[in-house]
């Protein structure tokens, strides 16, 4: 008789692959819900800072830059908010009302309204550092954060790449 190869062998791999791939999607997913947690719990205490004494900086890191980006210089369909040609009134109606076309309102407290105006119109103008140097060197620590940020996603993205080639190495020994 002739020898037949083991037709349950492909199933094992299959079987094997599966195993590794999810074992890797879950190491992808924790990283993922690590980082998120700590977005929200940064979040957190941005709100509490801002029940004492409002800060418009961090206020719209907390609550614009979701949309308008991390600079807030827009993304997507969303228009920057550095160096605006509006009136200090358009500002602050589209920040209390929002608009049809995207802009939620209310986000900012009422009593806050005529600061973060200040802060938005402030940006992208020649003097905005002179007028508040609190807020650049407070800029200048976000930026510093964003990059360590930066770095950590780097690295979780190495890890995630190491994690895929061994997958691959390992369902490389299985054939
Ligand atoms: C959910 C996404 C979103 C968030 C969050 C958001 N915006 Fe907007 N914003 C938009 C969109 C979309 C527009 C464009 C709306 C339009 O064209 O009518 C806009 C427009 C604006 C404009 C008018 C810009 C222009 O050139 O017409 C200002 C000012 C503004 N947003 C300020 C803010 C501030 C301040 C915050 C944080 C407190 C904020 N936005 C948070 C989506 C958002």
């Amino acid at each position: 008789m002739k020898k037949q190869k083991n037709p349950v062998v492909p199933f094992y791999v299959i079987f094997a692959l599966g195993i590794v791939f999810i074992t890797a999607m879950s190491f992808v997913g924790m990283d993922q819900k690590n980082e998120i947690a700590k977005q929200l719990e940064e979040g957190d205490t941005e709100d509490v800072a801002d029940a004492g004494d409002f800060d418009p900086e961090e206020f719209a890191q907390g609550q614009c830059i979701a949309c308008h980006g991390g600079d807030l210089t827009g993304q997507g369909n969303n228009p920057s908010l550095v160096g605006l040609s509006l009136s200090a009134d358009e500002v602050k109606a589209i920040i209390k009302d929002g608009t049809d076309a995207g802009m939620p309102g209310g986000l900012v407290p009422d009593g806050n309204l005529d600061e973060m105006v200040d802060y938005i119109l402030s940006l992208g103008s020649e003097d905005a550092g002179a007028a508040d140097e609190d807020a650049d060197a407070n800029a200048e620590e976000e930026v510093e954060e964003e990059v360590a940020d930066e770095a950590d996603a780097e690295e979780e993205a190495d890890a995630d790449a190491d994690a895929d080639k061994d997958a691959e190495e390992e369902a490389a020994e299985e054939k």
